[in-house]
């Protein structure tokens, strides 16, 4: 059976450490982190991802602000709240929460966020440092740093040799995720929706991450023996075993079958998602810690 990565206590190690590095940076410089959260509009998963980095900002003694835009408020609105948030001395890291409702063009208002506070590791400066290499200044995305880190932890830093495939090619998980494994030297293939023969492709992975938000959607037999498997995906399902109108987390992969052939594997929930978070308060502790020189 599969070693199952324990997310929630690495990130629990990773936030220990984080409130150390807030605690020691108020001291010597009277510098209190601050990280500003935005959502606009009320979809419940966001909701309760906003509340959630909200707690554990507080958690970390950091300045921790939230911000909450009507659902019909105009894209402009949003972007003078990132500006005010930019200008703001007292906050290091601002994310503003997506999905955004559709009237607002997300992208354009990413940019505007600036890059020296984008803890998302969104914004084109960003995601250019990490494509080159740059990355003692540049912010990298939470879950692609959080499941890279449950890697390390796993089979170590150096991944030269070994093989790793991504499904899923999104900015905010597949490719930032496939840079990460490409700079500890794996041999990278990114795959989606699109590639054929995608359960083939998969057995060729050493390190095997799913972030396609398909629910168990990568089988066992998908799955080379020993691998180690990095499940980013969050779904909700309906649940009838457990009663009527119920619903269970799965994963991107059918956990049960991917245990029986993995070396190791994340659970959902308890593996990538508590990384996630942690990875942010990292990144804002880094951010308060550039601004302090
Ligand atoms: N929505 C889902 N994941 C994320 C994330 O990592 N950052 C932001 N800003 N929104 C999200």
């Amino acid at each position: 059976m599969a070693e199952r990565i324990d997310g929630k206590a690495v990130a629990a190690e990773v936030i220990e450490r984080v409130k150390r590095a807030a605690d020691a940076l108020r001291e010597k410089t009277g510098t209190k982190t601050g990280l500003a959260v935005v959502i606009v509009g009320d979809d419940p998963a966001s909701q309760v991802y906003v509340a959630s980095k909200g707690r554990m900002a507080k958690e970390c003694g950091f300045h921790s602000v939230e911000h909450r835009l009507p659902e019909d408020a105009s894209g402009d609105e949003l972007i003078d709240l990132v500006g005010r948030l930019n200008d703001d001395p007292s906050i290091h890291g601002i994310l503003v929460q997506l999905p955004l409702p559709a009237h607002m063009d997300a992208g354009r208002v990413i940019q505007t966020i600036s890059p020296e506070k984008d803890v998302d590791g969104f914004h084109f400066i960003n995601v250019g440092k990490l494509g080159t290499g740059e990355r003692e200044t540049a912010f990298v995305p939470c879950t692609p740093a959080g499941s890279m880190l449950l890697i390390e932890r796993t089979i170590g830093k150096e991944l030269s040799g070994k093989t790793a495939v991504v499904v899923g090619r999104s900015n905010i998980v597949g490719k930032p995720m496939a840079n990460l494994l490409l700079a500890a030297n794996a041999t990278v293939t990114i795959a989606h929706s699109r590639t054929p023969d995608l359960a083939a492709v998969c057995r060729t992975a050493d390190v095997l991450v799913a972030a396609v938000g398909r629910p168990e959607m990568v089988r066992g037999d998908w799955i080379k023996p020993g691998a180690v498997v990095i499940d980013v995906g969050i779904n909700r399902i309906d649940a009838p075993e457990r009663g009527e109108g119920k619903t269970r987390l799965v994963g991107d992969v059918a956990y049960g079958e991917a245990e029986k052939v993995a070396s190791a594997i994340t659970p959902v929930p308890g593996g990538v998602g508590p990384m996630t978070i942690a990875m942010l308060m990292a990144n804002a502790v880094t951010s308060a810690y550039r601004a302090a020189g």
